[in-house]
């Protein structure tokens, strides 16, 4: 069974772990990135179980759009351990995280994406994603990423 809760502290090695199993090294958080993200005053912060045991997470925020003076959504990170995947716990997650963020007042939502994370860009497609623009070498100064948006 499928169930999302809050993020607890004690969470913590365990989204470690995950996130270092679904990025490769370089991508992957450390320790102090993934606790800076986590600490963040208005980060959503969601945890997916299955059955008791954490097999995924997402962490988003919000931030004040210098242009419009709109509260901006973004997805910080989404993951999902190997084993879980195509059950439907990544779009549980991504449909919390947007409602967090819409209850929050956000009207917009984006994400960055690597240009080559073809599961990633059909997952955010499905949910009503559209790409936006290209950022040149964005990860690890060499892969260019996609950036993505959809209204909330
Ligand atoms: C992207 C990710 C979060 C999706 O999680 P998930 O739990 O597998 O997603 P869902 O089961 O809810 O999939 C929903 C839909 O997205 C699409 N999708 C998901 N994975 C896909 C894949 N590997 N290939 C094609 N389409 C895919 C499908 O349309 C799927 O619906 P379907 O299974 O009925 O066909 C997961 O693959 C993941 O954690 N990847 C590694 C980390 C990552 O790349 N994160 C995002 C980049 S920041």
């Amino acid at each position: 069974m499928l169930t999302l809760r809050e993020y607890r502290p004690l969470d913590f090695e365990r989204l470690l772990e995950i996130d270092q199993a679904c990025f490769v090294h370089g991508i992957a958080y450390t320790p102090t990135e993934l606790r800076h993200f986590l600490n963040l005053k208005s980060a959503v912060r969601i945890v997916g179980e299955q059955d008791g045991e954490i097999k995924g997470f997402v962490i988003a925020d919000k931030f004040r759009s210098r242009r419009s003076d709109q509260s901006m959504g973004q997805i910080i990170t989404i993951d999902v351990l190997e084993e879980a995947r195509r059950t439907g716990l990544g779009s549980q997650l991504m449909t919390a995280a947007e409602e967090q963020l819409r209850k929050a007042g956000c009207s917009y939502v984006s994400l960055e994406v690597a240009v080559d994370n073809f599961p990633a860009i059909k997952f955010y497609k499905k949910h009503g994603y559209t790409g936006l623009k290209i950022l040149p070498r964005y990860y690890l100064n060499s892969l260019d990423a996609l950036l993505m948006g959809k209204k909330l």
